[in-house]
């Protein structure tokens, strides 16, 4: 791995080899979704326990201060909203020279395996990875699931090795109950998972739990913190867990201690 790479991906996922990742990328397609009506009130607090931000640059450039001190994950890809039948059928929305200006750690990529338009995706995540390469730039595909589709280690796998052999040098994908560690083994890059829709935060936390267990390099999550009562207990709980090896009933202590 060139110097510059090795740089990049040590920003995001640290020596312990985890990273706990805030994702609050969510407006490229959902809009002011609840939590994020104002990314600078929700993510200010915040800030102190991620290990990295995910975001679009708009949000970045309207919402966070310039001097801040963490690394970005910048979301480059999108093109369709909730309201399109055709939701996740993503393009590149923002360039690598842009990713560059803006002093971004890495780059973040949605792909959709088994879409009818996953080949669209697919080769536009390519020719981002080609770019991002070319600077040293570590790319994340985002494995977005999309209707009638199961997350099963099955589907997770395939996606998760695909976005890897496609050139990602790590991972975003869900945890499954089935057989995770599988997820993990045969991807050669570090994965991280979602957290997915709101659930309850122990429901939240045992998830966070299992998937670091099973062999996943932390968490890139988004509603389960900024929409919980206690976004800084949440965050303080997930990171007890991805750094500090608590369990989840610990970890849920940590929470509740800062509602
Ligand atoms: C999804 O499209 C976005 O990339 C989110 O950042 C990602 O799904 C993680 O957020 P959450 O934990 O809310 O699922």
């Amino acid at each position: 791995m060139d110097w510059g790479m090795k740089n990049r991906m040590s920003k995001i996922i640290k020596s312990d080899g985890k990273t706990v990742m805030l994702a609050v990328d969510h407006g490229y397609f959902m809009g002011p979704t609840t939590g994020l009506e104002n990314i600078k009130r929700t993510v200010a607090p915040l800030l102190e326990y991620a290990d990295t931000l995910m975001l679009t640059r708009g949000a970045l450039r309207n919402y966070i201060e310039g001097d801040v001190d963490i690394p970005i994950v910048l979301r480059v890809s999108g093109g369709t909203s909730i309201l399109n039948k055709n939701l996740l059928h993503e393009g590149i929305t923002t360039s690598v020279e842009e990713a560059i200006r803006l002093n971004a750690s890495g780059i973040a990529f949605s792909i959709l395996v088994g879409a009818d338009f996953e080949r669209d995706t697919l080769l536009a995540f390519s020719q981002i990875v080609d770019e991002a390469e070319r600077y040293g730039i570590p790319t994340l595909a985002v494995t977005a699931v999309g209707k009638g589709l199961e997350r099963d280690a099955r589907y997770l796998s395939l996606a998760t090795r695909i976005g890897a052999e496609l050139g990602a040098r790590f991972v975003k994908t869900y945890y499954c109950e089935d057989d995770f560690e599988r997820v993990v083994e045969t991807s050669p890059v570090p994965v991280v998972i979602a957290g997915g829709k709101k659930v309850d935060e122990l429901a939240a936390l045992k998830i966070a739990y299992k998937a670091v267990s099973a062999g996943a390099a932390g968490v890139d999550m988004g509603r389960n913190i900024f929409q919980s009562d206690s976004p800084v207990g949440m965050m303080m709980a997930v990171k007890s867990i991805v750094h500090g090896g608590k369990n989840p009933e610990e970890a849920y202590e940590i929470y509740n201690s800062h509602r």
